[in-house]
């Protein structure tokens, strides 16, 4: 075992992804997916299927796609990448259950008591649970409910249904699930120690309250500057000693994170990958029963969200615009 694993390493000569980047992994590596792309470009189907063994759907799991009107699922979508993993083995992660963004309006306008609005949000959080039972290894129930100074996000659910919706949505999609691996999911949970305390002290108050809770997200949009190693070190350190699996589920580094004008270089290309490096030694650090997989924000630096939300030029991912591996993909490899 030590001897192939050692031999998988020495062949990578140069920069190519003839082989898998999972095959050189003792956890999952994985992307967040977006259908269009799949179904209309083959290098980029070409990649997804080769190169990585977990998927999380970047936007169609979420309720303005899946559950767009009350009493309407729009299962399509979602059962053609259900489907897409059965076929090329790939784990399915699910993102997200609860969250404040990418909301129908029928939720946002939504009438009704807080008692009808909690039955609202259970059938919800079940209905989607329960069709995806089998098929879906993971979820991550809650997104983003914890605010940069540690308070609670005054998000709609909050709003209509308490404090309590994040217990509730745990402790409702345990109940329709229970095979399922539960995760918190956020930001800046490296960089933000404020934060990062916040949701640990919510989570382990969870679990002493008898609520499954089984991980946590830590999505990891970053740059070359921020956070620094240490910093990811010591959330990697603190998530694994209280017991929470540890996703890093959102990666992807990027290099531009001021919004300036902007030239790539080879300087900044090699620092992504020794970014990304140091991180993932970092995290193969800590014990196996702990690492739930690092996934990639996207694929292609051509189809990451970065461009089109800051509107701004950047290259955060593995592959260039052309699909081509970057100094950060071939680092990554040798570094697995
Ligand atoms: O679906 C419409 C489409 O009909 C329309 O033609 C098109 C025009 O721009 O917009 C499409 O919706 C966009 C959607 O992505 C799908 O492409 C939305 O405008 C756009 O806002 C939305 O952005 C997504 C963003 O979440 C929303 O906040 C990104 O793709 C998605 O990558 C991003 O993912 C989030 C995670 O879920 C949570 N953590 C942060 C992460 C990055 O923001």
């Amino acid at each position: 075992m030590i001897l192939l694993s050692s031999c998988k390493k020495t062949e990578i000569g140069k920069c190519d992804d003839l082989q898998s980047l999972y095959s050189f992994s003792d956890f999952p590596i994985g992307f967040a997916i977006d259908m269009n792309e799949l179904n209309n470009d083959s290098h980029y189907y070409e990649i997804a299927v080769s190169q990585f063994n977990s998927v999380t759907p970047g936007n169609i799991f979420k309720p303005y796609y899946l559950h767009p009107a009350e009493s309407y699922f729009d299962w399509f979508e979602a059962d053609r990448l259900v489907e897409f993993c059965q076929n090329n083995n790939k784990r399915l992660h699910g993102h997200t259950l609860i969250w404040h963004n990418q909301l129908p309006d029928w939720i946002m306008n939504f009438q009704g008591s807080q008692s009808e609005w909690e039955l609202m949000f259970k059938e919800h959080i079940q209905t989607i649970c329960l069709h995806f039972k089998g098929k879906v290894k993971s979820w991550d129930v809650v997104n983003e409910a914890i605010n940069d100074n540690g308070t609670l996000r005054n998000t709609i659910w909050k709003q209509k249904i308490g404090n309590s919706y994040i217990e509730k949505a745990f402790r409702y999609a345990h109940e329709a699930d229970p095979d399922a691996f539960l995760f918190y999911n956020d930001y800046d949970i490296a960089l933000n120690e404020t934060k990062r305390k916040a949701i640990l002290s919510l989570l382990n108050n969870l679990r002493q309250r008898g609520v499954t809770v089984h991980g946590i997200g830590m999505q990891m949009h970053i740059s070359v500057v921020h956070p620094e190693n240490h910093q990811i070190a010591a959330a990697l350190k603190e998530l694994s000693e209280n017991d929470f699996k540890i996703h890093l589920s959102e990666v992807d580094i990027s290099l531009n994170p001021l919004s300036r004008e902007f030239e790539l270089t080879e300087e900044l290309l090699e620092r992504q990958a020794n970014k990304l490096a140091a991180i993932t030694l970092l995290y193969k650090e800590i014990p196996s029963r702990y690492q739930y997989g690092i996934t990639f924000w996207g694929v292609s630096d051509r189809n990451s969200w970065i461009r089109e939300h800051f509107n701004r030029d950047d290259y955060p991912l593995l592959f260039d615009d052309n699909y081509n591996p970057k100094p950060v993909y071939c680092k990554f490899k040798e570094t697995l």
